[in-house]
């Protein structure tokens, strides 16, 4: 590849060595194709801030119940749709964009018995037939800031909305502008497409029609949380290699260590935005 070649999503430091799932759960007992309890997956499946409790805040700020229908963009391997699914029965609908992803999490989903409550659909948010007012609850977490458009993302999610549906985003977003390296590294390693101003961020949502727009600013929690993180992973190097391997052990510090510098230059940083459909 030269140097000049676009960066592909697939090869962002956290979708390679994707067999680390498979590892992760023989390292627990459990074979290629043999049933999963949700929980045994908690570890694995998350890739977002806080696991499992940033999924569990989105449901209470958007008061899912059983019966709502909830659609998740930039779904990964279904980690957050399952949790909803599991612990409080709703269904969810898990839209990824790429096909290996995709294909881990209808199997995971399968594995757990979840089949019947989340359906996983392939395809870009750009472009995936939305039917209109079909969802109670958009969520996405570490989705769009990959996502070139975010108007036109916007504008399909409001439509795919029933009236008075909640939408809830954790994202990344830019506190200040980046150095050129750093940028460099935001798209390379990042693959950021789309990163803002939180005001930025919060004003497409309005622009396409969203009310009630709230903003939390999530630096001075996932900054300090980012070099914590990478400095546990370095020290957990030969545990996590033995079970994982070497390269998903690299891919990863690479992935932390970048976005550690970011927040540490002062320019990156990350953001909540709770908004509802009229
Ligand atoms: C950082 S991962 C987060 C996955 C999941 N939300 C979680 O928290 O576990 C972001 C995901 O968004 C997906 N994605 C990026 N662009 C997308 C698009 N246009 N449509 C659907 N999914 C997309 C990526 O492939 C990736 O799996």
């Amino acid at each position: 590849m030269l140097d000049t070649d676009p960066p592909r999503l697939s090869a962002m430091p956290l979708y390679t060595h994707l067999d680390r799932i498979e590892r992760g759960l023989a390292a627990q007992g459990i074979g290629p194709h043999e049933p999963i309890r949700p929980e045994q997956l908690f570890a694995l499946d998350q890739w977002h801030y806080h696991g499992t409790d940033a999924i569990a805040a989105a449901a209470r700020a958007l008061g899912l119940g059983s019966r709502s229908r909830v659609l998740d963009i930039g779904a990964g391997v279904g980690g957050p749709a399952r949790y909803l699914a599991h612990t409080i029965g709703c269904h969810v609908t898990a839209l990824e964009l790429q096909p290996e992803l995709h294909a881990i999490g209808v199997d995971l989903t399968r594995r757990s018995g979840l089949a019947d409550r989340v359906t996983h659909l392939c395809g870009d948010a750009l472009v995936e037939p939305l039917p209109a007012a079909s969802f109670d609850a958009v969520v996405s977490f570490l989705a769009i800031v990959h996502i070139p458009d975010r108007p036109r993302l916007f504008d399909r999610l409001v439509r795919a909305l029933r009236s008075g549906g909640g939408c809830y985003i954790e994202d990344l977003c830019m506190r200040a502008p980046f150095a050129p390296r750093d940028l460099d590294d935001a798209g390379r390693i990042v693959y950021a497409n789309s990163l803002t101003s939180q005001a930025d961020y919060a004003r497409d949502l309005t622009g396409a029609g969203f009310s009630d727009v709230t903003v939390t600013d999530l630096t001075p929690d996932w900054a300090p949380f980012a070099a914590e993180r990478l400095a546990a992973w370095r020290q957990n190097h030969a545990a996590y290699a033995r079970v994982h391997g070497e390269g998903a052990y690299m891919a990863q510090e690479l992935f932390y260590t970048v976005i550690a510098r970011l927040y540490d230059s002062g320019s990156l940083g990350g953001v909540r935005l709770v908004a509802r459909r009229p």
